[in-house]
């Protein structure tokens, strides 16, 4: 075939996924049935799906066939396009190990053919069936809490938990202490909620006690959100002491915690969750988005039981129930250790990937935790985060300005890294460009 109709074909093909006349997750032709339709050699046809591979349209699955990949999320998240294959993606953070695909087909296969499947087309209760909260309280053991089930709610993802705890429990105009940088979710949920996030210094390691108690001396405070195990971004994890001086605030003030333990899971050696210290004040979110995997949107909170049956409104005003079918894959990867497994191995991945941090960066002063999956890189003085972010996206590599992070300040010239969701050698490239752009502007 010649070089121009070739080309033609991997055009056409190329407009029809991203005009989306071939859908995501579409099985195209075998690779002798297009030679035979489109009269070209095997080869060629070979070839032609190779580049739909490179440019991340398509995946070739050994044994089962060629498929339209879903589009990648792009920028925040809500814009969604089909992006270039090349595409290094360190803003968003969905860490999955290789073998996940087959752990999905697997349990798929498997509920198919042994579980009650019945369930799944009725409505179930709001925050999930009785024997789905013990599986999931029997999981917040390894966290170091100690619930009942019916502490427990399950949520469509730590997102879910969050926003459910603020419309329930908080008001339109309550105030709520975060750090000044903090997980951009909480800052989407204030403003549904009417909410006001007041910001302490985010001097570390984790929310300022004094500060929050001279806070709280100036102005009406009604509840803190914190991630004291695993902040993101700055992965620090809060000391006991200071947890426990942060309760006490707490207390003194009749303050309620929001606790957000999404990334708790890489930091076995965490001194005890405030949820566990101070059960009767805190509301603890979390999901399995990090160690498991993020579309899956499985989440739950725990909360005193006095504030349950409002949390409980909250989900059914939402979702009525989570999903049955993903809840009880979920459950089912509990209980068999999956889950465990699969955080464990995360644990080890996010060291190794910190690893390749040190090495590809280590000229750069950075903030970050040795098992977490995120850097944040302070830019030296003149570099501005906009000018690093748009330079690596020309080049291919999507990262967060500090921008989306800053709670009601000037955002710090800084880029924050997420480095699960691409291959360790991808990591190692995009990282070595991310220090040669960083590198090329500071001059
Ligand atoms: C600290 C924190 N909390 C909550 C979430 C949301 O998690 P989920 O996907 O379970 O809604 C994220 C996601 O990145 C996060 O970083």
């Amino acid at each position: 075939m010649p070089q121009a109709r070739y080309k033609q074909l991997v055009d056409r093909l190329s407009e029809d996924i991203r005009q989306g006349r071939l859908k995501p997750g579409t099985a195209l032709p075998t690779h002798r049935r297009l030679a035979t339709r489109e009269g070209i050699s095997l080869a060629t046809a070979t070839r032609t799906y190779a580049e739909l591979q490179a440019m991340g349209l398509v995946s070739g699955e050994v044994g089962r066939g060629t498929f339209v990949r879903e589009p990648i999320p792009f920028g925040d998240g809500v814009e969604m396009h089909v992006a270039s294959g090349d595409l290094l993606d360190l803003s968003f953070n969905y860490p999955a190990l290789p073998m996940q695909t087959d752990l999905l087909r697997t349990a798929l296969r498997q509920l198919a053919s042994a579980g009650e499947l019945e369930s799944v087309l009725r409505y179930q209760p709001h925050g999930g069936r009785p024997h789905e909260k013990a599986i999931v309280a029997a999981h917040l053991k390894s966290r170091g809490l100690s619930v009942a089930a019916d502490e427990v709610l399950i949520t469509c993802g730590a997102i879910h938990a969050l926003a459910c705890a603020a419309m329930s429990l908080l008001r339109p105009g309550d105030a709520v202490a975060v750090d000044a940088l903090s997980y951009p979710g909480i800052q989407v949920v204030a403003e549904l909620c009417g909410l006001e996030l007041v910001a302490l210094p985010a001097s570390g390691p984790g929310l300022d006690p004094d500060a929050l108690d001279a806070l709280c001396r100036r102005r009406k405070i009604r509840a803190v959100y914190c991630m004291p195990t695993l902040h993101n971004p700055l992965g620090w994890v809060m000391p006991l002491a200071q947890r426990d001086a942060l309760i006490a605030v707490a207390r003194r003030r009749g303050l309620l915690l929001l606790e957000d333990g999404t990334y708790a899971f890489l930091e076995k050696k965490a001194p005890a969750p405030l949820a566990a210290l101070a059960p009767d004040i805190t509301v603890y979110v979390s999901s399995l988005s990090k160690s498991v995997a993020a579309g899956l949107r499985f989440g739950f909170a725990c909360a005193p039981a006095a504030l349950v049956p409002r949390i409980h409104r909250a989900i059914r005003a939402t979702v009525w129930n989570t999903p049955t079918l993903v809840t009880s894959l979920c459950c089912g990867w509990l209980q068999d250790g999956t889950v465990a497994r699969l955080e464990q191995e995360k644990r080890r991945d996010a060291v190794a990937r910190q690893r390749i941090v040190s090495t590809v960066l280590a000229q750069f002063e950075m903030v970050r935790h040795p098992a977490s999956y995120f850097v944040w890189l302070p830019l030296p003085a003149g570099v501005r985060s906009d000018a690093v972010a748009m330079r690596l996206k020309e080049d291919n590599v999507l990262v967060s300005t500090a921008a989306p992070y800053a709670v009601g300040s000037q955002p710090p010239h800084a880029i924050r890294l997420a480095l699960g969701s691409v291959s360790h050698a991808d990591l190692k490239r995009a990282l070595e460009k991310v220090g040669d752009v960083v590198a090329s502007l500071d001059c």
